[in-house]
């Protein structure tokens, strides 16, 4: 069997990390009899200098003809002063729309070499941290109408938060489902007293919650939830919510396992084609260092192999081999917590080691 994958190595520690996980995956895929073949494609801080958009339509193309794609990270101060629809960042909401993406999951998950790393006392975490963080990420604000206008008041702009009950309901799915294989719990997110968009959020959701009989169900306002996550994060099992929320609440996640390094997403729409990322952006500021920790992107790679490819053994043989680095002591300097640190190249070569035998 082989499978396509399309790559986007991107911008800032993009090459460096996405170079740390295809060795992984040729690894994987070598001792579980499996081959891949790697497509380079632009998009991005690099698209945009080399081709003068951030998201060429042959991107597209090829993505659209692979099993899966690779991303590392995109964007840069170099490409900040441009205007919104020419920056990196367009390129990839520009490529989640034109795939049809518009279910992001981001796992976060505590692992135990790593509690020192964990900014919150021991004894809010002492029953681990698990949680599916379920994002909508095809609507709301970052896709509804946007504009500058002037007023009596001066010169004014907007964004436009909008959802349809189509949207909410596939993205409401894709959480209950999740919850049925795991910890049978869903935690809906929104702010319904205040937004409209919410409400309709609202109302939805509790109409799917009848479908889920089995599922345990809760709504939560999103401010209390930004709290709630640092003050009791272990009575989370998946939440869900919109593009916004759920973008500002899983670098929230993120962070209370240790560090924005280690978070993994899988971006996923109708079909088996899935686009996956680290959570984490390009890190100008180390790029080049081989100072990023590649273990985020490994991690994606292991959700590309059980999501696009359903190659369930190879996938956990990566998480087992990530496991077990942290276990026998391996640190980058994100999560060292002042002991000793390894580079990124380094981390890689303890990772492939360990999918030999994982
Ligand atoms: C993310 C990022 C992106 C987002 C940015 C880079 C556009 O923060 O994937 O979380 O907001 O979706
Ligand atoms: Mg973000």
């Amino acid at each position: 069997m082989n499978y396509n994958i399309a790559v986007i190595r991107g911008d800032g520690i993009g090459p460096e990390i996405v170079g740390e996980a295809i060795r992984v995956l040729e690894i994987a895929a070598k001792r579980f009899g499996f081959s891949l073949s790697f497509l380079d494609v632009l998009m991005g801080g690099r698209a945009i200098d080399e081709t003068g958009v951030p998201l060429p339509e042959e991107t597209i193309r090829v993505c659209k003809a692979s099993s899966a794609v690779l991303l590392g990270a995109v964007g840069g101060p170099k490409w900040d002063t441009l205007p919104g629809n020419l920056r990196p960042e367009a390129g990839l909401l520009g490529i989640r729309a034109a795939l049809g993406l518009y279910a992001n999951l981001r796992p976060a998950v505590l692992f135990d070499p790593l509690k020192d790393a964990c900014p919150l006392k021991a004894e809010i975490v002492s029953n681990g941290l698990d949680i599916l963080m379920v994002r909508e990420l095809t609507g709301g604000i970052y896709f509804g109408e946007r504009g500058r206008s002037q007023s009596i008041r001066g010169e004014e702009a907007y964004d436009t938060e909008r959802y349809s009950v189509m949207e909410i309901e596939r993205i409401g799915r894709i959480g209950f489902e999740a919850a049925k294989k795991r910890g049978n719990k869903l935690t809906s997110i929104d702010k319904a007293n205040v937004l409209e968009s919410s409400r309709l959020w609202r109302e939805t959701m509790h109409r799917l919650a009848k479908e889920y009989p089995d599922v345990v169900y809760d709504d939560m306002l999103v401010d209390n939830c930004a709290m709630q996550l640092v003050r009791n994060p272990s009575r989370f099992d998946v939440v869900v919510t919109s593009n916004m929320f759920g973008d500002i609440l899983s670098d929230e996640a993120s962070m209370i396992t240790g560090s924005i390094g280690m978070l993994p997403s899988a971006s996923l729409g109708d079909g088996t084609l899935g686009l996956y990322e680290p959570i984490h952006g390009s890190a100008p500021d180390i790029a080049g260092t081989n100072a990023a920790n590649p273990l985020a992107t490994i991690l994606s790679t292991a959700m590309l192999l059980r999501y696009s490819l359903n190659q369930q053994e190879a996938a956990d043989a990566i998480e087992r081999a990530v496991q077990k680095a942290l276990e026998e002591g391996w640190r980058t300097a994100d999560i060292a917590a002042g002991k000793p640190a390894i580079g990124t190249k380094e981390m890689g070569d303890v990772v492939c080691r360990l999918i030999e035998t994982a």
